[in-house]
């Protein structure tokens, strides 16, 4: 058997991608309007998606009660109005794109989730670009 359950979230966040060791001229060449010294925002749409099996006394997969804590304590609450680079420390050595963002947001929740269940984390950066990690 197999099946996940998923919940949506939502954070806006600023960042700007860059490397510090990289000239504003070769950052620009590769990462364009993503690398304005002043930053710019993104409407972040979240789904993370838990599988595991049904627990036959509850009918449950997950309290997802219990998972929208917990992605209000690791996802939201810390990255909702914040400028990624500066004000969220896994991004003080990590370029904040759309696919590293996925993979900590993955690692936050991964640390505070039983083994039982599997984990998927997909993030729209825009309607039309997103990534989906699952370790
Ligand atoms: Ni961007």
């Amino acid at each position: 058997m197999s099946l996940t359950i998923y919940r949506k979230a939502h954070f806006n966040a600023a960042h700007r991608l860059y490397r510090e060791d990289w000239t504003d001229e070769k950052n620009l060449e590769i990462f364009g309007k993503c690398s304005n010294p002043h930053y710019h925002g993104h409407n972040y749409e979240l789904e993370v998606g838990v599988s595991g099996e049904i627990d036959p006394e509850t009918g449950y997969l997950i309290d997802i009660k219990e998972l929208k804590d917990l992605i209000l304590e690791e996802v939201e609450e810390p990255f909702d109005h914040k400028n990624l680079n500066i004000e969220v420390a896994d991004f003080k050595n990590l370029n904040p794109t759309v696919e590293n963002i996925a993979m900590v947001i993955w690692n936050r929740l991964r640390k505070r989730l039983d083994t039982r269940y599997d984990l998927s984390v997909k993030l729209f950066e825009t309607p039309r670009n997103f990534v989906l990690y699952t370790g």
